[in-house]
């Protein structure tokens, strides 16, 4: 089991796109029923089946030696990982959305050199969304939830949502739209540079294979 390299990966939709990408270069990663854990012996790969956010959580004390999370999620985390490659799907838009009709709320901000009336913004991605307003010198309240975040601008908790838009169709179905696209995250293979240095012609191997 110890010289297995472990993996720490999202569950959810992109765990069924990284089992694909793994899938065409000979590795298994599947779930069975509600175990939390996947070793494929022959690729010697053990991963453990996390949830997204926690994904660095995992690299940055050495439990797993690898994640694979989006570029958005390390952002947020304020660790240190190396990384090691951006896979080729996954990328996906991070806007600001909101309901049409209330665009002007951001645009007279936006528009405006002197501050008109702050806005409400409700978003997983703390970090990213001061940052982004800050450059923009837009006051703003962030309102910090962990999911289900179009319900915000709908229930009147916030003016807005910073979030991922991946195909528009959470947005759509809740009658809201993207006002404007503020980023792109990736999704990318960190490791965790101790461990890495550890033992890197095995994480080597490995990462030949998977950038094939
Ligand atoms: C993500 C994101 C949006 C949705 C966007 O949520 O936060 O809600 O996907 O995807 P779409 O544009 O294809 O509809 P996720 O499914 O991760 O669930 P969450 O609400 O628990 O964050």
């Amino acid at each position: 089991m110890s010289d297995l390299i472990t993996i720490a990966v999202p569950k959810g939709r992109l765990l069924y796109k990284i089992a694909d990408f793994l899938a065409e270069r000979g590795i298994t990663l599947k779930e069975e029923s509600r175990k939390l854990d996947y070793i494929d012996e022959a690729a010697g790969v053990r991963f453990l089946f996390v949830k997204n956010a926690d994904v660095p959580v995992y690299v940055n004390y050495g439990v797993a030696d690898l994640g694979i999370c989006g570029s958005d999620i390390i952002y947020e985390s304020d660790f240190d990982f190396l990384k090691l490659h951006t896979f080729p799907f996954g990328t996906t838009r991070i806007c600001l959305a909101g309901y049409a009709d209330k665009s002007h709320l951001y645009y007279q901000n936006a528009d405006s050199k002197n501050f008109v009336e702050e806005i409400r913004i409700a978003t997983k991605f703390v970090k990213f969304t001061k940052n982004c307003f800050l450059q923009k010198n837009i006051p703003i309240e962030i309102i910090k939830l962990t999911g289900s975040i179009e319900l915000a601008p709908i229930l009147g908790l916030s003016d807005f949502i910073v979030d991922l838009v991946e195909t528009g169709t959470t947005l759509a179905e809740n009658n809201l739209s993207v006002i404007e696209e503020l980023g792109r995250t990736e999704v990318r293979l960190i490791a965790n540079p101790a461990l890495y240095k550890l033992n890197y012609k095995k994480m080597d191997e490995l990462l030949e294979r998977i950038k094939k």
